[in-house]
């Protein structure tokens, strides 16, 4: 536990960075949205308000309230002759693939019903889905939701599975596979992978309706498609079964988006469809185990969507929140791979017990 050994003066500054925080945003997304921290980074001495707008043709009121926000939250800092220059922050708001696709997640897809939090906490329901019209999950939203929301959507959840893909195939592929299930396979980028990778194995993707759409029409173009069987199901529902035929059972990123007794009904489902041969591999992000603060940062920050606009239930674990429901559910852990690659995820390989 971090000593709170802070200053008054400092803690009062702190608490007001929260309190106008969604202004600071904001100002931050407009400033990149409207070209300002390009426009900044192409001067390395420095650019005068009234040249950036002349260049950007934006009213020298317009630029002050923005870059003034930016300056005191240490994006842009002034020369003395006034020139604006971006900030380390400034570089990385700019060009940084990390920042960018959780700014764009938080503006299109959290922001509007990030205001219902508190209602979440107090019902279990993701009120903040209220923005998008009447869906259970946003799970069950994502296929009507507009492009632009499903495009910030998509760009964070492949963001941060999709780097991983490499180092987890090296695992997952040190064994033949004859045919892999994909529970949560969403637009099918696994089982592009794996079909890349190995000609002869067939692959069932087993998701919602709406996304076994999408990964249908996705998939459609390889020469590959004929080795890929869709399998629509809610996974929240007593009824489903699980098909029995995988040699190996891949869930990425998938348990997260799940209550704890939730997530021992579908490990449960898994253990029935599995046998002794089956090898099942769970891929997730555990916010107590990651390589740098701003990942462990993102990952938190990640859990209040979940309470708020994905389901109302789920959140990101800590290693220790997951490991005791594998074996409730007849499984155990029989290789641990954590941080694979340096990126995100931790690597789980499971045997039926
Ligand atoms: C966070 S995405 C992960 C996608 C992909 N596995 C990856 O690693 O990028 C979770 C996936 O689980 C699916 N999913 C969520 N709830 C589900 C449910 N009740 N039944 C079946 N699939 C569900 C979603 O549709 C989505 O494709």
């Amino acid at each position: 536990m971090k000593v709170d050994n802070m200053t008054a003066l400092d803690a009062k500054f702190e608490a007001q960075k929260l309190a106008f925080g969604p202004f600071f945003f904001q100002a931050i997304v407009a400033m990149r949205d409207l070209g300002v921290l390009d426009e900044i980074s192409r001067h390395r001495s420095g650019i005068s308000i009234e040249a950036l707008s002349t260049k950007l043709n934006l009213s020298s009121y317009g630029l002050s309230v923005l870059l003034e926000a930016g300056l005191l939250s240490n994006v842009v800092q002034q020369a003395e002759d006034k020139r604006y220059k971006l900030t380390k922050v400034g570089v990385f708001l700019r060009s940084d693939e990390l920042t960018d696709v959780n700014i764009n997640f938080t503006r299109d897809v959290c922001y509007d019903g990030l205001k219902y939090l508190k209602d979440s906490i107090v019902s279990g329901k993701p009120e903040g889905l209220r923005v998008f019209g009447s869906h259970k999950t946003v799970y069950h939203a994502l296929a009507e939701l507009s492009d632009d929301v499903r495009k910030s959507w998509f760009g964070f959840d492949h963001y941060y599975s999709t780097d991983s893909f490499p180092y987890a195939l090296d695992i997952v592929f040190k064994e033949k596979i004859g045919h892999l299930l994909d529970i949560g396979g969403n637009t099918g980028k696994w089982t592009i992978k794996c079909c890349t990778r190995d000609s002869e194995i067939k692959i069932t993707i087993a998701d919602l309706p709406g996304q076994i759409k999408s990964a249908k029409e996705n998939l459609s173009q390889y020469e590959f498609y004929n080795r890929v069987q869709f399998y629509p199901c809610d996974m929240l529902k007593a009824e489903t079964v699980l098909p029995k035929s995988g040699d190996v059972i891949w869930m990425s990123q998938f348990l997260d988006c799940f209550s704890t007794d939730e997530i021992l009904a579908i490990l449960n489902k898994v253990n029935e469809a599995a046998d002794e041969h089956t090898t099942i591999y769970i891929m997730e992000s555990f916010w107590d185990n990651q390589a740098y603060r701003a990942g462990a940062y993102a990952i938190v920050g990640l859990s209040l969507y979940f309470t708020c606009i994905a389901n109302g239930n789920s959140k990101m674990f800590k290693l220790d929140d997951l490991l005791p429901l594998i074996p409730k559910a007849g499984l155990k852990v029989v290789e641990t791979h954590p941080l694979i690659g340096n990126t995100f995820n931790t690597l789980l390989k499971l045997k039926k017990v």
